[in-house]
């Protein structure tokens, strides 16, 4: 289907990129995985151009000899979209490390694609502005990959998801031409949105080259404060209550008992006391720029909690306590893949939905076999359902576990919920398209595609 790299091929990148041409095994081994389950398969040569310029001429050169390209940023993704399925070129945009222009003016910043979330935040923060959208590995992570992914985190509950800081992008078309999708304006009415049809299409329709995102004011002030449950349905229960309150929070995160004791375990922190017969937690902030509002909004879902079945709460006290706390709380990704082979799926339903999803990840659960660990952005009705492998013949996992994830995936559709909330679909989620999407529709995407990307060279292998 794609043509194998020959020695004419790497002598064209090498001539190009000279050193940043790379075919030593240990470089094809860090390109052939991301953070996705064990799955590992390896580039043919790995390439990490500097300039957009650059990027045309070996897209360009790809698509003319049918050579499959697929675009790695951090690698810290969770549905294989940097593995490089049908080998060929894994394209670094490691280099593409720089904050171009912080616009106090206009609240806006320009970035290239391989900038660290975190430092970008870090960046924007310096000039009391937020960039919110903090996806679990935002200190490694990067933001194209964001952008490609689509991503969220805890605070996606108040202030949204990438997308809604995306206003434009200099994308490099798999034909190797370059554009601009839209404008640097918060409003825009003019033609198809092409900057929203970029963002989370998971580097399968161009190459993103500068970002153009919105910022906001920097909140000054944050609560927080974790609430053990009795019942992990009450915990799911109780997030649409705080909603019905009035209160939006800047993060309302659950956690199943099992994600907090392995979490607590990796990292070795025992300064959370989990009682016995604690189910679940629910992590809560709100933040703002007045701290007596902030204390009202913190009464007020205190008042909300009183009528469900919770354990004393436990206020964080010091910054020290809150960046414990959320240490935590992003951990609980590493700490269930350190602990045992599993399988991760990133189901959102609306959130009232919550306990419904809850129960049927439990009941599927129970009628195959298998164990799960379920934490995840409860706020946004997004669960994270870990299923473990544990003692499951391999046997069971390679042809029972898609069978019971397909019901799963069928129920989340009917409580008009979808498959991935911010994973993307990629490799992994792929055999599972058609339960959420007709055939008209999956039609649709897939000329979309090939208007992009007649060859179906840019990384081929994943959504469809
Ligand atoms: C998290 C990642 C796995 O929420 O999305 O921790
Ligand atoms: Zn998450």
């Amino acid at each position: 289907m794609f043509t194998s790299l020959n020695n004419n091929h790497i002598d064209y990148f090498f001539s190009l990129l000279q050193e940043r041409c790379l075919f030593d095994s240990d470089s094809l081994k860090k390109y052939s995985h991301d953070e996705t389950e064990d799955i590992s398969i390896l580039p043919n040569v790995v390439l990490k151009p500097e300039t957009t310029e650059e990027i045309s001429k070996i897209l360009s050169y790809c698509n003319e000899h049918k050579i499959c390209v697929t675009p790695s940023g951090a690698r810290t993704g969770l549905s294989g979209g940097a593995i490089p399925v049908y080998n060929g070129v894994a394209l670094s945009m490691e280099k593409f490390n720089k904050i171009l222009t912080i616009d106090e003016e206009n609240l806006q910043v320009i970035t290239e694609p391989g900038v660290i979330t975190q430092v970008l935040q870090e960046a924007v923060r310096e000039k009391g502005l937020f960039y919110p959208p903090d996806p679990a590995s935002k200190g490694s992570c990067f933001i194209g990959g964001n952008v490609s992914e689509n991503s969220g985190g805890p605070k996606a509950v108040k202030y949204g998801v990438t997308a809604d800081y995306v206003l434009n992008l200099e994308v490099v078309l798999p034909t190797g031409e370059i554009i601009w999708t839209g404008a640097n304006v918060l409003k825009n009415a003019t033609g198809y949105n092409l900057t929203q049809l970029i963002v989370g299409s998971e580097g399968t329709l161009g190459v993103i080259t500068k970002i153009v995102l919105r910022l906001i004011p920097h909140p000054t002030n944050d609560l927080l404060m974790l609430v053990p449950f009795f019942d992990a349905q009450e915990a799911c229960k109780a997030v649409s209550a705080i909603f019905k309150h009035g209160i939006t929070p800047s993060g309302l995160e659950f956690m199943e008992r099992d994600a907090l004791i392995w979490t607590r375990n990796f990292l070795n922190d025992n300064s959370i006391a989990i009682g016995e017969d604690h189910a679940a937690h629910l992590l809560i902030e709100v933040d703002g720029f007045d701290s007596t509002v902030l204390m009202d909004e913190c009464a007020r879902i205190v008042e909300v909690l009183e009528t469900f079945k919770t354990d004393e709460i436990l206020f964080a006290e010091s910054q020290a306590q809150k960046d414990a706390l959320w240490k935590l709380r992003r951990s609980v990704g590493e700490a269930v893949k350190g602990n045992s082979i599993y399988k991760e799926e990133d189901t959102v339903v609306p959130r009232f939905e919550l306990p419904a999803l809850l129960n049927h990840v439990k009941r599927i659960g129970k009628k195959y076999g298998f164990t799960s660990v379920c934490y995840g952005h409860a706020g946004d009705g997004n669960l994270h359902v870990n299923i473990i492998k544990g003692d499951l013949t391999d046997e069971q996992w390679e042809k029972e576990l898609p069978v019971a994830i397909r019901e799963l995936f069928e129920e989340v559709i009917k409580l008009k919920g979808t498959l991935s909330g911010e994973h993307g679909i990629g490799l992994v989620q792929k055999p599972y398209m058609d339960i959420a999407f007709s055939k008209k529709s999956m039609s649709l995407m897939k000329n979309i595609k090939s208007i992009f990307d007649p060859n179906g060279i840019l990384n081929p292998g994943k959504i469809f």
